[in-house]
């Protein structure tokens, strides 16, 4: 049997004896020899990688680096690589009948040198963060999508672990009430319109049928935005009071028939109590068109407070008043707590005050002035407004008796409406 004998020079580079004869069989020997002290190469380099041992951690990567490149060069190098002696020294003087046979173990061992190199270059990317890693363990867990398994676990980090599981979210319970609300009013066949929450005195009062200068600015406790006095009243901006503003927009853009409904955000200079917050929300409703009436208001929201509260509510319009509606009313319901009857529980419903009734939101008659603002005929349409806070109504829908609660974001208050 004829053996290869492989001269091992200093570290891992060697050169590759002169094959004797070309019989299969020593071909077969000499490549499986070479394989073998690939093996055995690719062994040597992990070990010193594994202890690798530079107490400058920023020093690490450069000799890991250099290990690995060496490495690859006494593999691959172009002039002097084992792959290059052996297609010079090998493939090259080899008898035409035994090429065939040198070539695939040539193209075997050039698979496997290339696999070797990469997988090299890799574990000392490895050793590098395996070594700052442990001096410098937050600098380290940056490369941890890059780290293999066994660094994982030598780092003591189980991966079979489960994850950590996120609590699913919910809609916020205002959110939902207003989606509930605005999806009563989509079956009706009503759109949804949005304005800005910055608005303009023009807006959110004087197109309103609020007359300038009117003492209506600071009773709805407006937030103006500061340095806008050299504007004309009208231009100033302010933070919308109310969701009526939107309703303006809406008419300019369209013509009858409107109904739509506006959800949105609103501001007020309130001190916050269990009552007040000087953020809440509103949804306005709008429907013009020919002859709208009285009756048609109170059928929409009769209908609407049922769905809202249940079919045995009754509602109450009564008078008010409101500059941008011609009759105005408040729209009452028959408390939910008492059942309309004023006492329970042997004593005066708290809730109702012992009226039996709750006052719920604003609503009328558009008033014809406001038709002049969008251009309007009011004498071919007519049509009804209406107002409410989606705070009151979830606060009496769910028993809550602090509207803090709903902004101050307590997961245990709030997952209870999930
Ligand atoms: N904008 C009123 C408010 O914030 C509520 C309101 C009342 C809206 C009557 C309307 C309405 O559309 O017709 O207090």
């Amino acid at each position: 049997m004829t053996s290869v004998r492989v001269r091992r020079k200093k570290r891992v580079a060697y050169t590759v004896p002169k094959l004797n004869d070309f019989s299969e069989q020593t071909i077969r020997a000499a490549f499986a020899t070479v394989r073998h002290d690939l093996d055995e190469a690719i062994e040597a380099l992990k070990n010193e990688l594994d202890t690798l041992d530079e107490p400058d951690a920023k020093k690490a990567p450069s000799k890991a680096d250099a290990k690995w490149k060496e490495f690859r060069d006494a593999w691959k190098a172009r002039k002097t690589g084992v792959l290059t002696q052996i297609r010079e020294q090998w493939l090259r003087v080899v008898p035409p009948q035994t090429k065939a046979l040198v070539g695939s173990e040539f193209n075997r061992l050039q698979v496997k040198v290339d696999q070797a190199a990469d997988q090299m270059e890799a574990y000392a990317r490895d050793s590098v963060i395996w070594e700052s890693g442990v001096r410098d363990f937050a600098e380290a867990l940056k490369g941890l999508p890059e780290w293999k398994a066994r660094k994982r676990i030598d780092l003591g980090l189980d991966i079979t672990l489960p994850g950590n599981r996120r609590p699913l979210g919910a809609e916020h319970p205002i959110i939902k009430t207003m989606n509930e609300m605005v999806s009563v009013f989509r079956n009706l066949g009503y759109s949804i319109e949005e304005g800005p929450e910055i608005e303009t005195d023009y807006y959110n009062f004087e197109s309103l049928n609020f007359p300038p200068n009117h003492p209506a600015r600071d009773t709805q406790d407006t937030l103006f935005i500061a340095g806008q006095e050299s504007k004309p009243l009208r231009d100033r901006l302010l933070l919308r009071t109310h969701t009526s503003p939107v309703q303006i927009r809406t008419m300019e853009k369209m013509k009858p028939p409107v109904r739509v409904v506006c959800p949105g955000k609103v501001h007020r200079n309130d001190a916050p109590d269990a009552t007040h917050s000087p953020i809440f929300h509103q949804i306005e409703g709008l429907a013009v068109d020919t002859n709208i009436t009285f009756c048609d208001l109170k059928g929409t929201l009769d209908h609407a407070m049922k769905a809202f509260f249940g079919s045995s509510v009754k509602t109450r319009f009564y008078p008010s008043f409101f500059p941008f509606t011609e009759p105005s009313a408040d729209v009452q319901i028959s408390c939910i707590f008492c059942g309309g009857k004023g006492y329970r529980d042997g004593g005066r419903c708290p809730q109702c005050k012992a009226s039996g009734w709750i006052e719920l939101l604003g609503c009328g008659m558009v008033d014809p002035n406001v038709y002049g603002f969008v251009d309007y005929d009011p004498k071919k349409f007519s049509g009804f407004a209406f107002g409410m806070g989606v705070e009151r109504i979830a606060i009496l829908k769910y028993g809550v008796d602090d509207i803090q609660l709903f902004f101050q974001g307590d997961v245990r208050f709030l997952e209870q409406f999930g």
